[in-house]
């Protein structure tokens, strides 16, 4: 109880943030949340299957309930996700197994985008527009339309898709100046030299393709890290992407932050410190870059809460209570 807030220690830095369901915003959870955070990602609630089950059938009370009280709670919300290639209805880009044509998949695409942000308005800070779109560990990452996952909405529109989806955002966002919303282009294993000069190469040839039309503006705002790291991460790897990155002119977050460390849902204190170790580099690395640093996003409250609970990958614990992975982040000099 006595803990420093995450979001004080990084309050001249950048937002710092979670992953939340409903369970989250009652009793000691949202005790927690409040006092380290100030923004949410809804951890499932805003995915393509649970917006638009069926064409044209959506469905917002879950997501809306989440997203007023978040906001009631203080926090800021990030929209996590318009397209995808998983928790994605079939009828969107598929019919009976086979690819849906392109314009029918472009139109359903399109209408999905737009409904989905004109709902939600200004009540979000950004958008995960395209998801993971890119392969792991591409052989020929500056070829990144050959390094495109075959996804279903690659294979019913072709590898413009991404651009596509970008475009109609941008669209929505044009329409309403008066909003401040951020367009991000996330993906995983970033810290992969290969698959980050593939994200690299993707982003600028569709924001060098877009300014020259539009008076050097960006169509894609921001890239999302989605740093789902291991104690065999490399934090030079993390630099090396992070850099890169900062380098397209956009800006970065870390927006699904955790550090698998076990196999049996409990940790050896070696492991719990080795732990606190690379989250108190990857935060020191951060705070390096903050000017260029919109949001770091750790991906759940505690490590029961864990999309990979069994290798106890956050700072808090079962018990909800602070591991070395917290210290780590509250002073990582100190810890280093
Ligand atoms: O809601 C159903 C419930 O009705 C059913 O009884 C239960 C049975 O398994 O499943 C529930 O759905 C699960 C859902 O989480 C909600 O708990 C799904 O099976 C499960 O697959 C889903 O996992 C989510 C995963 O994305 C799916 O791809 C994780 O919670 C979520 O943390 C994870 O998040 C992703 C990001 O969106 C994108 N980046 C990677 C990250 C980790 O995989």
């Amino acid at each position: 109880k006595d803990l420093t807030p995450i979001k004080s220690v990084y309050q001249n830095d950048f937002l710092i943030g979670n992953a939340v369901s409903a369970a989250d915003l009652q009793g000691a959870r949202l005790e927690l949340l409040g006092m380290h955070h100030n923004v949410v990602t809804l951890e499932n609630a805003m995915k393509p299957d649970a917006m638009q089950p069926t064409k044209g059938g959506f469905t917002f009370a879950g997501a809306d309930a989440i997203v007023d009280q978040a906001l009631a709670e203080g926090q800021k919300v990030h929209g996590h996700v318009l397209v995808w290639h998983q928790q994605t209805p079939a009828w969107m880009n598929t019919s009976n197994g086979s690819p849906l044509s392109r314009e029918e998949a472009l139109a359903n695409l399109k209408s999905h985008i737009q409904t989905v942000m004109e709902h939600y308005g200004n009540k979000v800070i950004s958008w995960d527009v395209v998801n993971e779109a890119m392969n792991d560990n591409p052989s020929n990452p500056s070829n990144w339309e050959a390094a495109l996952r075959r996804s279903a909405w690659y294979n019913a529109i072709g590898p413009d898709y991404v651009e596509q989806a970008f475009l109609a955002a941008r669209e929505v966002l044009d329409a309403h100046p008066e909003w401040d919303i951020k367009l991000y282009y996330n993906d995983y294993n970033e810290d992969n030299q290969n698959k980050a000069e593939a994200i690299y190469s993707m982003v600028k040839a569709i924001n060098d393709k877009y300014a020259l039309a539009h008076s050097g503006k960006l169509l894609i705002d921001g890239v999302g890290m989605q740093a789902h790291y291991s104690l065999n991460t490399n934090p030079d790897n993390v630099r090396l992407s992070l850099e890169k990155f900062i380098s397209l002119g956009v800006e970065v977050s870390i927006t699904e932050l955790d550090i698998q460390a076990g196999t049996d849902a409990q940790l050896t204190e070696k492991q719990a410190n080795a732990q606190g170790y690379l989250y108190a580099q990857l935060f020191k690395l951060y705070k390096a870059h903050a000017a260029h640093i919109a949001r770091v996003t750790l991906w759940g409250l505690n490590d029961a809460a864990s999309w990979r609970a069994s290798a106890s990958p956050l700072i808090f614990d079962k018990d909800l209570q602070a591991k070395p992975a917290y210290y780590g982040i509250i002073n990582p000099d100190k810890y280093m």
